[in-house]
């Protein structure tokens, strides 16, 4: 058995809590720095939660610890009350969790759609034998796996619809985003996480994303934990907001509850203080 797939005690019982994501004193060290801290965190479903933070706080970190790319270093994190601490990446998303990334993730010498496509693979039933020969269930599975791809594309209008064979390398930025999140909702996921989906992008289409990211809750019923640095965009789209500051959750509240509260204002000034100083040295 390798240490990976040793499940820390603690699951809960019953499953009692709602919770479709719950981070229980998870820690991360890397080497001497503690890059997250005994953070909790709940996410009921339906939920849009952000995290917010300055850099370096450990936002990141989470996510790649709740997507299994790193294990915690002690704590534990349950998808509907069961532990995914071991469980590896391919098996989570298995489970119902997918992402976008802070800098985008695409196949860039591949089309729109081919890069939707291959966010379906954990769903294929055909395996390499099949994908060679293809017998007429495989090309069913393909072409159902096809009329899907392009299905997720209009969630975001005709635009990238006509674009599906265009490489992505040939698209805006804003463009490419809107294709990370197709190619995240093509695994069927219950819970979407969003590394900075504004990141880089001009007022009207941080405007855009604002409207999706909301049409993905309301509209495909999901979860949303997004990071988010442009605090206008968190403090209007969040349901809750938790502030970490040197991988500590220093506060968690309602939107206008954060923006008034203390440690979070000091977090962020204390955050431009340090740019100052660097700045200067
Ligand atoms: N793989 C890693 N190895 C060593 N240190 C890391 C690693 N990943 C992140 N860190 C460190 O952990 C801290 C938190 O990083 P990160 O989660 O990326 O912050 P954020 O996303 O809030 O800007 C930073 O100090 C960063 O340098
Ligand atoms: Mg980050």
């Amino acid at each position: 058995m390798t240490v990976n797939s040793v499940k820390p005690a603690g699951d809960s019982a019953e499953y009692s809590s709602g919770a479709l994501l719950e981070l229980s004193k998870v820690t991360k060290r890397f080497g001497g720095l503690v890059a997250v801290q005994d953070v909790d965190l709940v996410i009921k479903p339906r939920e849009i939660i952000s995290v917010i933070g300055p850099n370096g706080a450990g936002k990141t970190t989470v996510f790649n610890l709740i997507t299994g790319i790193y294990r915690p270093t002690t704590g534990n994190i349950l998808l509907e009350g069961k532990s995914l601490v071991g469980d590896n990446p391919d098996q989570i998303v298995a489970r119902g969790i997918t992402r976008t990334f802070q800098n985008i993730r695409l196949f860039n010498n591949m089309t729109v759609l081919e890069n939707v496509l291959v966010g379906q693979h954990t769903q294929l039933k055909a395996g390499l034998l099949g994908s060679l020969f293809r017998p007429p269930r495989v090309k069913q599975e393909e072409e159902a796996a096809r009329k899907r791809a392009l299905d997720l594309l209009t969630f975001f209008g005709t635009a990238l619809l006509e674009r599906q064979d265009e490489f992505v390398m040939n698209l805006s930025y804003a463009e490419r985003r809107r294709v990370e999140i197709a190619r995240a909702l093509a695994a069927n996921p219950k819970l979407l996480l969003l590394d900075e989906p504004t990141a880089g992008m001009n007022e009207a289409e941080t405007l855009e994303a604002v409207k999706y990211v909301r049409r993905l809750r309301d509209e495909l019923g999901l979860t949303i934990l997004l990071i988010e640095h442009k605090l206008a965009v968190t403090m209007g789209i969040s349901d809750r907001i938790a502030v970490l500051d040197y991988g500590r959750k220093i506060a968690e509240g309602l939107p206008e509850e954060v923006r008034r509260d203390e440690r979070v204002i000091a977090a962020y000034l204390g955050k431009s203080a340090r740019v100052d100083q660097e700045a200067r040295e």
